[in-house]
């Protein structure tokens, strides 16, 4: 009994920690139960006194599946040829755009395959003017199309992106190798280089990762909240790795946890990313919600503070299944809307219509550098 008390007690102090060594966020992300559900209490208070209950909608337009890149774990790899590939026109991006803007949401997330041609460059370069035209400059725009030269960046920028979300997908080099193909385009280091080029260009950046890979352990998962905490990063997006049928690394489906169990995990990793890094925007995955139908909302209650609802038209999401299970295949904008409305409210969080809800952490960076 001594000894239980004495346990909690350790375990109260760590909860009020803000950073943390390699070994406590394992014991935080091994944690079960009644000591779960303080974990969960403590990041939820940190976040409704850090950035508040509001939750910040970001209208995802998935907008070409067309991919460069063949990344062993994605279902829209160049390699799969069950695949039909698509790009939207600019017509329907536009679309989107303005619905999200009608909608008040205040955001879109512009959302592609890899590819750096100049006739790729130049669309996105484009959509950037138009859709910053149709908004009076009012919708803001974040960018996740991948690994550019900080050039292409720098002009991304220019035309009226301002944050960009490039997962690291997994912060252990040799993990990163086991799941991406050997070759020039698919380096680590190449990766790492992009986000300091997004950083030098002045993006508020997001990365993340994957939860639950074959051959992660907690201790990688622990090093991966360390390495945003070091990059200091201003926004995170990571979710459950979810198995899909068509693509090499189904290999290993074997040696994979039980899906709740990625799940509990994700949930996990966000309510310690919270008590890390109090002030920075954390995405409620949608690939949470490939697992639990209210996965999104659980990961809202315990720390996350943006959703992305999917605009992308009906007609091509079938064909950006990145794995298994997406949710929200046939559901269009207007029946997400409602969906999600009043999922948040029941969970006692408030949608932030009409603000941008930038960053807390990005603005404190900067004010910091004056
Ligand atoms: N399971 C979960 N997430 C995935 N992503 C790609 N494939 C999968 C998968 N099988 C994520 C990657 C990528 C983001 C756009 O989608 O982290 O960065
Ligand atoms: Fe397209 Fe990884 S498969 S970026």
């Amino acid at each position: 009994m001594y000894v239980k008390i004495r346990f909690m007690k350790s375990l109260q102090k760590l909860l009020m920690q803000e950073s943390f060594s390699r070994e406590e966020i394992v014991r935080l992300l091994s944690l079960e139960g009644e000591e779960k559900k303080e974990l969960f209490l403590r990041s939820r208070t940190v976040k409704l006194t850090r950035v508040g209950n509001k939750v910040y909608f970001r209208g995802l337009i998935e907008f070409s599946n067309i991919c460069a890149k063949d990344c062993l774990y994605c279902g829209i790899r160049s390699s799969n040829t069950k695949v039909v590939r698509y790009f939207a026109t600019d017509d329907q991006i536009l679309d989107a755009a303005r619905f999200a803007f009608q909608n008040q949401y205040s955001s879109v997330v512009l959302q592609s395959g890899e590819l750096s041609t100049p006739a790729f460059i130049d669309r996105v370069d484009n959509l950037l003017k138009k859709i910053k035209a149709l908004s009076d400059g009012k919708l803001g725009i974040t960018l996740s199309c991948g690994e550019q030269t900080e050039n292409t960046y720098q002009r991304w920028l220019d035309s009226g992106a301002h944050r960009y979300l490039l997962r690291i997908e997994t912060s252990n080099k040799s993990l990163y190798e086991k799941i991406h193909p050997k070759n020039e385009i698919h380096r680590f280091e190449k990766r790492l280089e992009a986000l300091n080029s997004l950083r030098r260009c002045g993006y508020q950046v997001g990365s993340g990762m994957m939860i639950g890979l074959p051959f992660q352990t907690l201790e990688d998962m622990a090093d991966d909240l360390l390495f945003l905490q070091k990059i200091d990063v201003d926004m995170v997006g990571m979710g459950p790795y979810i198995e899909h049928e068509d693509t090499p690394l189904i290999e290993y489906r074997h040696l994979l946890s039980p899906r709740a169990e990625r799940f509990d995990l994700a949930l996990k990793m966000i309510a310690v990313l919270r008590l890390m890094m109090p002030d920075i925007n954390i995405a409620a995955a949608t690939a949470l919600q490939a697992i639990d139908p209210v996965g999104r909302e659980k990961a809202v209650q315990i720390g996350a503070n943006v959703i992305m609802p999917n605009l992308t038209p009906c007609e091509y999401r079938e064909e950006y299944k990145l794995y298994e299970n997406k949710p929200c295949l046939d559901e269009d904008a207007e029946a997400c809307k409602s969906c999600l409305e009043a999922r948040i409210s029941m969970s006692g969080d408030e949608i932030g219509y009409g603000e941008w809800g930038d960053s807390r952490h990005f603005a404190r960076r900067k004010n910091k550098k004056k």
